[in-house]
């Protein structure tokens, strides 16, 4: 066994340690972050299906459920198995409440059933939890707009017209399409995820590999019109989470579609995140902000090193050696430096950051936790699809 894979599996054995006590402590919740005593939130505790982003229809809220699937797979003990399942089931359960909405869902469905009711189904053959991940995939499809090619981002903002907005995130929600068009047999959902990613390809990478955040287009003549900062720090930057939902995304797209202009993208901006990244392997906010008050963000770390990871599988030789070893590196940072394995916590990564411009630095964001798992797993040879 090489020396990463021994390492990759004593993290694994501390993550696995970690989270039976964790899972006792959040059955039934639905988490995002912790509060100062290390424990988590709630956010299935504000009801609100109908109302705003938040609540039920929180975007993030699909992670915990995923985390859990997560450590279904990996238990090796019976009895643990079956509690992950039967809290992950719950996580789907609460979360199938926001179908019955129509205010308040989002682009982010992706996010919130991919790792929820398309892993029911994977694992379990669960047919209702298919068809609670279909429904999800035709609202997605339903924010298609046709005349700029690209799947409307959130909903409206007050005093912002957000209509003809999309943005890079968006290139991981689109799994979902690929998956509901393998499932049904039915090209239209592939072929709006396709079409949404050829636009970003078009709009949001640049010249040198890196991506804007938010688009904005003419959502009546589809003209691309300028992009906006959103949780970066400005219009010409290059916030970093965002650098791993492209080139992550750009990866997963090549795989569902093995369109090779997705692999030379996802390369491009893998490339750019190599030359950007430090040797201590910490990753800041945003990597065009250089010098004093920069921040760092150890979930844009997670989502890099996860499609770092999986874009090694698909490039050669020397290429796909320098991206397994970057992220090997990214990951060895966290884990030496910024995780937290203790049982008495419920996060496992700390040193996250929720925008550039925002007051929520140095938290814990379950997703940071969902892709470091998903990243040791596949450095493990965990073999289930996830995205
Ligand atoms: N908006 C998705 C993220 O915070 O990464």
């Amino acid at each position: 066994m090489s020396a990463d894979k021994i390492w990759a599996e004593a993290v694994k054995e501390k993550i696995l340690n970690k989270m039976v006590c964790v899972r006792e402590r959040n059955h039934g919740k639905l988490p995002y972050t912790t509060d100062l005593n290390g424990r988590y939130d709630d956010k299935s505790d504000k009801k609100i299906a109908y109302g705003p982003d938040d609540g039920l229809n929180w975007w993030t809220n699909g992670f915990w459920g995923g985390i859990l699937w997560l450590m279904y797979e990996e238990s090796p003990n019976k009895a643990d198995k079956s509690l992950y399942k039967s809290s992950a089931r719950m996580c789907l359960q609460m979360l199938s409440a926001t179908l019955d909405s129509y205010t308040g869902l989002h682009h982010d469905v992706g996010f919130m059933f991919m790792p929820t009711a398309v892993m029911q189904y994977r694992l379990t053959g669960d047919d209702r939890a298919k068809d609670i991940a279909l429904h999800a995939a035709n609202i997605l499809a339903g924010r298609f707009n046709i005349a700029g090619g690209f799947i409307r981002a959130w909903n409206d903002i007050p005093g912002c017209d957000t209509k003809g907005w999309a943005i890079i995130d968006c290139m991981f929600n689109i799994t979902l399409l690929y998956w509901a068009s393998k499932i049904t047999d039915d090209p239209r959902y592939k072929q709006i995820a396709m079409a949404h990613a050829d636009t970003v390809m078009e709009h949001f990478i640049r010249a040198d590999g890196s991506s804007i955040h938010i688009g904005e287009f003419n959502p009546y003549t589809g003209e691309y019109i300028c992009n906006h900062a959103g949780q970066g720090y400005s219009t010409s930057s290059a916030w970093s989470r965002g650098q791993g939902w492209a080139l992550y995304g750009f990866t997963l797209s090549y795989l569902h579609s093995k369109k090779e202009e997705y692999l030379t993208t996802a390369c491009r901006v893998a490339d750019y995140c190599l030359s950007q990244i430090s040797d201590t392997y910490i990753i800041p906010s945003d990597f065009k902000k250089k010098g004093e008050g920069n921040i760092e963000d150890s979930c844009a770390a997670c989502v890099i090193a996860g499609g770092l990871i999986e874009l090694s599988t698909v490039t050669k030789n020397g290429k796909s050696q320098t991206y397994l070893s970057t992220a090997v590196n990214i990951l060895k940072a966290l884990d030496e430096n910024r995780n937290d394995y203790s049982e008495k916590t419920d996060a496992i990564v700390t040193g996250c950051s929720a925008a550039y411009h925002s007051n929520q630095h140095n938290i814990t964001m379950n997703y940071a936790d969902y892709f470091f798992i998903e990243a040791i797993w596949k450095l493990t040879d965990t073999t289930t699809e996830t995205w």
